[in-house]
């Protein structure tokens, strides 16, 4: 009995020092390897090293080529884009309460507005004051802010709708701002679109599951067919990559390299898997209607009467893009805008004029009501992706020409040859121009899983590639689409939500500032308007952005 006894404690000494040994070399190789690259490594470069790595005893130099990284920003860019991302921070959000309690979060029904009474009663061209008070599910008032509110303002019988804006007092409290722009009776919404709990989430997946959408290319030579992973990032240390970075933007992509074929044998690009790393603790933060678009509740009215004008308006604290009255977009600056309400309208604006649209889906509906407006347009897009183009639409006669293209990597798309996955930029350097080109741009839906260097960078050099084509060819016009709300449930206010969505939006309106090109703010137009949210807006919507596209491409000429 004690003989065995003291066998069996022996064999447990020897396999507790076999493991402790064994764990402490992976745990040093681990420490080693972590955020050090072999390949820029000084002892790989030499073809015969003396020091094995185990020997280095100081801590490894910084590698001399950065290691791939979503956050990258390329040398050239790395001083504005820090500007620029420094100019559209969010608010601090708190982490989330531990041990985990939604009592302690922001509830939308829980929270209430009310509106800031005027002695002398509200005019058109003055100013409506909302005060917002957020609580969280036991009623108790927030202090601290971060949440996501938006306010609009409405008549549904008048067809009237503006949006607000909405000011964070970072201790729970919140103010919004309307201008007064039609008389009678005006309504207000105040919508709590994500809590600042469930930022704090998402600013954390960002951080730590920037793929968690990722995408995948077929490598194909003969009958040898091979699939792997690709994305923006991927970890050189989980075996051999595809470089397929472009030299000449600095745009970031990579596939893991397929067992046997070779990098140049990647023939097409799709969406692969969507993960949603989210703890069930933490799904509760995404409840529709209640702590995701979930509507405040108003203390009294929510409703005041607007009389006319009298006397000079005020100065606008807050000036929108426009505003709807009788369903019909007002802008409130920039060019004046026509309707184009039948083929014959929009074929005499378009006679003689090249309309090339770059970007996503959202810019993809344009070229569908071009094309389906005008039965004399000839498309020659049955070869095409469905999804992602190249489309080409032409009369000869009138000589109008409309193309469409999507853009470049990282693109969620059905599967598409590489050959027809193009950088907007590059693609508008090889755009002639000239006053009877239009261009159109939107790229702003694929990149909310991402750090915001990447779409940043994106942007940079979007902008650089308008630039120089406004050099080369003066008087060629340029509307940059903005983003805009979608409906949300969990999965995609995770991946695409409107927060995720507004960051870029911020960004690039940033980056296009002072640079002449039109915005058309198709975010105000889907907040403002009566429609549900929809990544891709209702026909309604996209006639009135389309009236703004025409009317900047055929201004009305003064006699
Ligand atoms: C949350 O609040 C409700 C009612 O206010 C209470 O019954 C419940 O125990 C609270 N839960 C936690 C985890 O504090
Ligand atoms: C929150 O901040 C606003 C603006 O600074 C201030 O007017 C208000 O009194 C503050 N409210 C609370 C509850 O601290
Ligand atoms: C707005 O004012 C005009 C003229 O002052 C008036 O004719 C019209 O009825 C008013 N509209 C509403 C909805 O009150
Ligand atoms: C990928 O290729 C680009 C351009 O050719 C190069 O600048 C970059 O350093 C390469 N990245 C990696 C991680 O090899
Ligand atoms: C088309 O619209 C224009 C301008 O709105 C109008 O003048 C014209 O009569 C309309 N043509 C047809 C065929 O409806
Ligand atoms: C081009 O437009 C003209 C007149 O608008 C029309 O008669 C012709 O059929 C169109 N051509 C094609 C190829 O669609």
């Amino acid at each position: 009995m004690k003989m065995g006894k003291l066998a069996a404690d022996k064999r447990t000494v020897f396999v507790f020092l076999v493991l402790v040994t064994w764990s402490t070399s992976v745990f040093l190789l681990r420490s080693y390897t972590k955020g050090y690259n072999f390949l820029t490594a000084p002892w790989y470069k030499t073809t015969s090293f003396t020091q094995p790595p185990f020997a280095v005893k100081t801590r490894a130099p910084e590698p001399e080529v950065q290691r791939c990284s979503f956050k990258y920003l390329p040398p050239a860019h790395i001083e504005e884009g820090r500007r620029l991302l420094d100019s559209i921070t969010w608010p601090e959000t708190l982490p989330l309460p531990k041990p985990f309690s939604l009592n302690l979060t922001t509830s939308g029904p829980k929270s209430t507005f009310y509106i800031e009474p005027e002695a002398e009663g509200w005019r058109v061209g003055g100013e409506l004051t909302v005060r917002i008070q957020m609580k969280d599910f036991s009623g108790n008032p927030k202090s601290s802010g971060g949440d996501f509110l938006i306010g609009r303002l409405h008549n549904r019988e008048l067809g009237a709708g503006v949006v607000g804006q909405v000011q964070d007092h970072l201790n729970g409290t919140f103010t919004a701002v309307f201008p007064l722009l039609w008389n009678g009776t005006a309504s207000v919404d105040v919508t709590l679109v994500q809590s600042s709990e469930s930022i704090s989430v998402l600013k954390r997946l960002t951080e730590q599951n920037p793929d968690r959408i990722d995408f995948g290319s077929d490598f194909r030579s003969g009958s040898v067919k091979e699939t792997t992973t690709c994305n923006v990032c991927l970890d050189p240390l989980k075996g051999p990559l595809c470089n397929y970075s472009d030299p000449s933007t600095g745009e970031q992509w990579f596939c893991y390299k397929p067992k046997t074929l070779d990098c140049g044998k990647r023939v097409n690009h799709f969406i692969g898997n969507i993960k949603t790393i989210i703890s069930k603790e933490e799904e509760a933060l995404f409840q529709t209607g209640v702590n995701l678009i979930a509507s405040l509740k108003a203390v009294g009215s929510n409703t005041v009467t607007v009389l006319s004008k009298a006397g000079e308006s005020q100065e606008m604290s807050f000036k929108p893009a426009g505003y709807y009255f009788n369903n019909i977009w007002r802008p409130l600056s920039g060019p004046a805008v026509r309707q184009f309400n039948n083929a014959s309208a929009i074929t005499a604006c378009l006679k003689g004029k090249q309309l090339h649209m770059f970007g996503d889906s959202t810019v993809r509906q344009y070229y569908s009501y071009i094309t389906q407006s005008l039965k004399n347009l000839q498309t020659f897009d049955k070869h095409s992706s469905t999804q992602g183009g190249p489309f080409l639409a032409v009369n000869q006669t009138d000589d109008i020409m409309v193309t469409y293209r999507t853009h470049g990597f990282p693109i969620r798309i059905r599967p598409l040859l590489v050959s027809q996955v193009q950088y907007v930029s590059s693609e508008l350097d090889r755009v002639a121009g000239g006053p009877n080109t239009v261009v159109i741009v939107g790229v702003w839906a694929h990149f909310g899983t991402y750090p915001m260097e990447l779409y940043c960078q994106r942007l940079l050099n979007i902008r650089r590639a308008i630039l120089h084509l406004l050099i080369r060819a003066p008087g060629t016009k340029v509307i940059i689409r903005t983003g805009n709300m979608k409906s949300m449930n969990l999965p995609i206010s995770v991946t695409n939500g409107d927060w995720y969505a507004l960051q870029p939006d911020k960004l690039l309106r940033a980056v296009f500032k002072d640079t002449g090109v039109f915005l058309l703010e198709s975010w105000e137009m889907v907040q403002a308007h009566y429609l549900p949210h929809n990544l891709h807006p209702g026909p309604e919507i996209i006639k009135l952005m389309m009236d703004q596209v025409l009317s900047l491409t055929c201004p009305e000429t003064r006699r």
